[in-house]
């Protein structure tokens, strides 16, 4: 059997049998006002953190969802996008579109707004998405493409960019490690189904989306996930994986490279009251300024003396600089 084979038939059981926890850390749904999220849709919350980001979903967007597993996030992303077919979920699992399928059937039964024509299941999967090139406005995953291995997550990656439209976003939630996967965890199809040991590091994660050609990302969310202890998985030293929530942009590359926002900010401390860099960013004395990780890097060598760099909170939402 081949590492996909084995996720399909995990999740096929996963489908039939709520796993609270088993697969991921469930954190606590995002409740909305007047959303009523059925208790089977939390037992089966198999993602690691959030993609529904509700600043975001301005103007009624198209989602394409990918691994629907028990239809919670996307019963979130159908409360933004009310239009008929506004959300299409994708799962090769016939047993999981199933239990989603179920699922967001008592989603109606429990919410007067919701339609159960907002959202349509599809068989499919990630390396061949069901709609036409530059038709989406959002792609989204959660605690999915983790567990794909490189190539793999690149054919993903591929097809999400494929699908988008100009300046649409992906939407991804995912594990990450804090130090390399040994190689025989890596190769343990089962921990890798459950999201425990394809992790990449942050840099390989990102490298992956810039490779992939997104110019922007931008960092939502990092947070410790899980801790692989030397006692159950063999390990010499304990490794910590952390979830990382991030939105990567379909727009071009800057020719000095993408901007990678983590929650940094640059704070004029000079003698003047404003410090152009005559590259487009405008300081106030004393007021921090967003800005990417590039050009934290170019204002620490610049004016290393004059402005002060914040560290990454993990936490960007828009504003600031590029
Ligand atoms: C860890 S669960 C996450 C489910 C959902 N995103 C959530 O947050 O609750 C992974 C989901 O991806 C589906 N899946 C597995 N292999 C897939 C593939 N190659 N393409 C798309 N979905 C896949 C599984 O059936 C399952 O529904």
């Amino acid at each position: 059997m081949t590492y996909l084979e084995t996720t399909a038939q995990f999740y096929a059981e996963a489908a039939e049998v709520p796993q609270v926890g088993l697969c991921c850390v469930s954190t606590p749904p995002l409740q909305l006002p007047g959303l009523k999220i059925p208790e089977i849709m939390q037992q089966m919350n198999y993602g690691c953190g959030s993609t529904v980001h509700p600043t975001e979903l301005f103007g009624e967007p198209t989602v394409l969802y990918i691994g629907v597993g028990g239809g919670i996030e996307a019963l979130q992303f159908a409360y933004f996008c009310r239009q008929p077919g506004a959300v299409i979920a994708v799962d090769p699992v016939a047993e999981m579109r199933m239990a989603a399928a179920r699922n967001l059937e008592t989603a109606a039964a429990e919410n007067d707004w919701f339609d159960l024509d907002s959202i349509k299941i599809l068989a499919g999967d990630a390396f061949a998405l069901p709609v036409p090139d530059q038709s989406v406005d959002i792609v989204a995953q959660n605690c999915l493409f983790n567990i794909f291995e490189p190539d793999d997550l690149h054919r993903a990656l591929a097809e999400a960019y494929r699908i988008l439209k100009p300046g649409g976003r992906l939407i991804m939630s995912d594990p990450i490690a804090t130090c390399p996967i040994p190689p025989q965890l890596q190769q343990d199809e089962r921990l890798r189904a459950l999201c425990l040991s394809g992790a990449l590091t942050y840099d390989e994660y990102i490298q992956h989306l810039v490779a992939m050609g997104f110019g922007q990302v931008e960092i939502r969310a990092r947070r410790p996930y899980r801790l692989l202890d030397t006692y159950q998985y063999s390990l010499d030293t304990p490794l910590l994986l952390e979830s990382l929530d991030s939105v990567a942009f379909k727009v071009p590359l800057p020719e000095d490279g993408a901007c990678i926002f983590t929650g940094k900010t640059a704070v004029y401390a000079g003698a003047e009251s404003l410090l152009d860099d005559q590259a487009g960013h405008l300081l106030q004395r004393g007021v921090p300024l967003a800005i990417c990780d590039k050009t934290a890097a170019k204002f620490a060598l610049q004016f290393p003396q004059d402005v002060m760099i914040t560290d990454s909170t993990w936490h960007y939402s828009g504003g600031g600089c590029c």
